[in-house]
């Protein structure tokens, strides 16, 4: 998993994460407060926080345990009235800033996760198919993959939104754009009846105006995969050991100013030639330790870790390859002098 940024306003999130935890950190790039919701979809629990203010050019990074599965919103407009907050656009309902496992009334921009769980493959995209309601963009960190890059909607869809979609704000202008779905409510705008398969559903006049303002983004229900994007995990070992053979660098590092140790084992085997250089601190051995030879040339075959070529890639050893006590150190040498 990844982490990554979501930026609103063309300023919305960045994700990353780790393999148990992944990262969203939400932007607010729009010259006005935007109060974001999120919801976990599939009947897991609720992320630490399901709404919260966000003032211009603030951020706000929230820790997901993966697996997750759910979306993000921005609502505007908001107020409190009578004890009530409500919002013009993207409202989840709850009467408070908090939307406490409701969504966001369309029209409303998404960004929709799924978070795979052991550094699996994450997925993510924005969709208008619920309307419009801001520009999006969500950036991964870390993962990678050829669809493991920024996917946006940059354009304001309100500007070019048809009378028959648009939600008008209090002063007039458009602040929101429905989908024809919500709008006209026909199936062939909402995929259903004799529409309900992508065969049979494909984009309408309605649906392109939409995607040609926001390309990278879902218009409609069965819209083409081109807006689904999706990274495989950091190369992190998450509190993962390395599997022998390896060689292994071993530090202690003491609090205060005290005395650092530091030594290369070969203990569970050879894979590369590795070498340590202290830099500042002094004392008789506080020197270069390396193993510079390559060991996997005089491998013996008895301890050899073959690559796909036949060349030996890795030496064992001697302990996990013939699990004997003068070897292990174990029952009658489990001492140095014997
Ligand atoms: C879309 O097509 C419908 C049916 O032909 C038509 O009534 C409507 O005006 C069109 N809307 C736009 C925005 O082109």
């Amino acid at each position: 998993m990844m982490n990554t940024q979501v930026i609103f306003c063309l300023t919305l999130a960045l994700f990353v994460s780790g393999a148990h935890m992944a990262t969203i950190s939400i932007k607010n790039n729009c010259p006005f407060t935007i109060w974001p919701g999120t919801l976990t979809g599939g009947g897991g629990a609720q992320l630490s926080t399901t709404g919260f203010e966000l003032g211009s050019t603030q951020t706000r990074s929230i820790d997901v345990s993966a697996p997750w599965t759910g979306r993000f919103w921005a609502r505007t407009q908001c107020s409190t009235a009578s004890g009530r907050f409500t919002c013009q656009t993207a409202d989840c309902g709850s009467g408070q800033v908090t939307c406490n496992g409701a969504g966001a009334a369309p029209p409303a921009s998404l960004v929709e996760f799924t978070i795979a769980a052991n550094n699996g493959q994450d997925f993510y995209d924005v969709s208008l198919v619920d309307g419009f309601n801001l520009p999006v963009s969500v950036t991964p960190q870390g993962g990678s993959g050829p669809t493991c890059i920024t996917s946006s909607c940059s354009a304001n869809v309100n500007s070019v939104c048809p009378s028959e979609l648009a939600v008008k704000g209090s002063d007039g202008s458009t602040i929101a754009c429905k989908s024809a779905c919500a709008a006209l409510n026909q199936p062939q705008y909402c995929c259903t009846g004799a529409f309900n398969k992508p065969e049979t559903c494909p984009p309408t006049n309605y649906s392109k105006i939409f995607k040609d303002q926001c390309p990278q983004a879902y218009s409609y229900a069965y819209d083409d995969q081109t807006s689904t994007f999706s990274c495989t995990g950091q190369v992190t070992c998450n509190c993962a050991g390395a599997a022998p053979p390896a060689s292994l660098v071993e530090f202690t590092i003491a609090a205060n100013n005290g005395q650092d140790t530091y030594d290369l084992s070969l203990v569970d085997g050879f894979n590369l030639p590795v070498s340590v250089t202290p830099q500042g601190g002094s004392s008789p051995t506080c020197i270069t330790s390396s193993c510079s030879a390559n060991v996997n040339s005089v491998c013996p075959s008895e301890l050899a870790v073959k690559g796909s070529d036949g060349s030996t890639i890795a030496c064992k050893s001697a302990s996990a390859t013939l699990n004997q006590p003068q070897y292990c150190c174990t029952g009658a040498f489990n001492t140095p002098e014997t």
